[in-house]
């Protein structure tokens, strides 16, 4: 099973990392956790440059989906057919979410990358975590040294989670949208919840 985490900086997916890597654990699965852009030694060193060179934006949508091919390649396809559960912090959703709402890129474009990558791969279930981007931007103002992506201003925030809410609409089976506004307890209520309805409508 493939699942991965999205939503705009700040909304609290690293949060849950450990939590949910625990859920599936106390489930009896064997579990890869990763992340977008990196995972392998190469996509790191990607990661590095399109979160802290400035660069037009098909140049960050191709090393994002450079960064991916590599991620797929090394990590992604091997996990799975070893019958591992694999979560991703963040996958080709954010390539739409960033790169088309935020930065502008058609659509079109980043289609043709993804079916280019991964034609025949997507996640089983994706949780997107939602919630105002001001709120979002309180948290990290108190939390961590800004990436590029964070430093941009309210607007292109507002876009990517535009975007990412236009996708969930999109892949209603798919994508579950958590309110990730509320305390860390109830979003781990509501992950669990939506976790075992997707695996149930799965099994
Ligand atoms: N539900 C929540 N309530 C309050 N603070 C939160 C919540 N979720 C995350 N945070 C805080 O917000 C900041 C950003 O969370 P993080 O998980 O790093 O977001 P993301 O990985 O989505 O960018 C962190 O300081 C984290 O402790
Ligand atoms: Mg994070």
């Amino acid at each position: 099973m493939f699942i991965t985490l999205e939503g705009v900086d700040g909304a609290g997916k690293s949060s849950h990392l450990a939590w949910l890597e625990d859920w599936f654990k106390a489930r009896g699965n064997r579990v890869r956790m990763t992340r977008e852009p990196g995972g392998t030694p190469i996509g790191e060193k990607l990661r590095e440059l399109v979160l802290h060179e400035s660069m037009h934006p098909e140049t960050e949508a191709l090393i994002m989906f450079a960064a991916r091919r590599e991620h797929i390649e090394q990590v992604i396809r091997p996990a799975l057919a070893a019958g591992e559960v694999v979560i991703s912090d963040r996958f080709t959703d954010a390539s739409f979410a960033y790169q088309c709402g935020g930065r502008g890129l058609p659509e079109a474009r980043l289609a043709v990358l993804e079916s280019w990558v991964h034609a025949d791969l997507q996640p089983d279930v994706t949780l997107l975590f939602d919630l105002p981007t001001e709120i979002a931007a309180r948290r990290l103002a108190n939390a961590r040294a800004p990436d590029r992506f964070e430093r941009e201003q309210t607007d292109f925030h507002a876009r990517v989670r535009a975007a990412y809410l236009r996708r969930a609409e999109c892949y209603p089976q798919r994508i579950k949208v958590i309110d990730g506004s509320r305390s860390l307890e109830q979003v781990r209520m509501q992950l669990a919840s939506e976790l075992a309805a997707a695996l149930e409508s799965l099994a």
